[in-house]
C-alpha cells in the first residue's frame, strides 16, 4: 500500500469521544515499551507521528492517525507494565477492551511482541479473548535487529506455536525489516467486507 498522506488525527481518553466508525481501522496493541509507536512510525516512514518514549507506559490514550484520508491506524496504550498502579492498569484495560469489542470499523488488530521475550501467558490470554470476540489479529515479532538468526528462528517457532498464529511477521523499526509484509496484511484486512 502506498502512503500518500499521514496525519495525527486525535488522542482519545474515553470511548464515548471516539469518532463515528466511518473509516476502516487497524489497531496496534502490545505490552508497554514493546515498540508499537516506533512500528507505526516506521510503517508510515514518518518519525514522530506516533509518539515514542523511553518511559514505558507513556501512551495512555487511544491515538488515531489518519492515512491517505481513507483509513485510521490506531495506537493503543500498552498493557501489562508492572510499575503502573493497578487502578490505572484497570482503566486502560477497560479502554482497550471496550474499544476492541465495540468498534464496528476495526479490521485488524496487530499484536506486537518483543522477539526477545519468551512466549507468555499474558499474550495467550489476550489472543483467547480476541478469538472469543471474533477479532482478526496478526502476530508481529519486533526488535528483531537485537537477535541473531538462530535465536530469532527459535522465537518465531515458539510464539507461533504458543499462540497458534497463522503467520508471524518479523519486524524491526530500526532496519525496516517486515514493513512490506505487514503492509500487505493491513491492505488485505482493509479490503475485507464489514463484519456482520
Ligand atoms: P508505550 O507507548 O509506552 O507502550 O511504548 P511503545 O510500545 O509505543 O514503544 P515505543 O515505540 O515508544 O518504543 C519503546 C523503546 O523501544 C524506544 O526506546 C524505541 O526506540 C525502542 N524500539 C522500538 N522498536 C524497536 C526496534 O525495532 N528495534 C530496536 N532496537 N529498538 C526499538
Ligand atoms: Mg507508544
Amino acid at each position: 500500500m502506498k502512503v500518500t498522506g499521514a496525519e495525527f488525527y486525535k488522542s482519545f481518553f474515553k470511548l464515548t469521544a471516539l469518532p463515528a466508525p466511518n473509516l476502516p481501522e487497524i489497531a496496534f496493541a502490545g505490552r508497554s515499551n514493546v515498540g508499537k509507536s516506533s512500528l507505526i512510525n516506521k510503517l508510515l516512514n514518518y518519525r514522530g507521528i506516533a509518539k515514542t518514549s523511553s518511559t514505558p507506559g507513556r501512551t495512555q490514550s487511544i491515538n488515531f492517525i489518519l492515512v491517505n484520508q481513507n483509513c485510521f491506524l490506531v495506537d493503543l496504550p500498552g498493557y501489562g507494565y508492572a510499575k503502573v498502579p493497578l487502578a490505572i492498569k484497570k482503566s486502560w484495560g477497560q479502554l482497550i477492551q471496550g474499544y476492541l469489542k465495540e468498534r464496528a470499523s476495526l479490521k485488524l488488530l496487530v499484536l506486537i511482541v518483543d522477539a526477545r521475550r519468551k512466549a507468555n501467558e499474558e499474550e495467550k490470554l489476550f489472543v483467547q479473548w480476541l478469538n472469543l470476540h471474533n477479532i482478526a489479529w496478526v502476530l508481529v515479532l519486533t526488535k528483531t535487529d537485537k537477535l541473531k538468526n538462530a535465536a530469532r528462528a527459535r522465537a518465531r517457532r515458539e510464539w507461533q506455536t504458543f499462540l497458534d498464529a497463522v503467520s508471524v511477521i518479523e519486524f524491526s523499526a530500526v532496519s525496516g525489516e517486515g514493513r512490506d509484509k505487514l503492509w500487505r496484511a493491513i491492505y488485505t484486512a482493509l479490503q475485507s467486507p464489514p463484519a456482520t
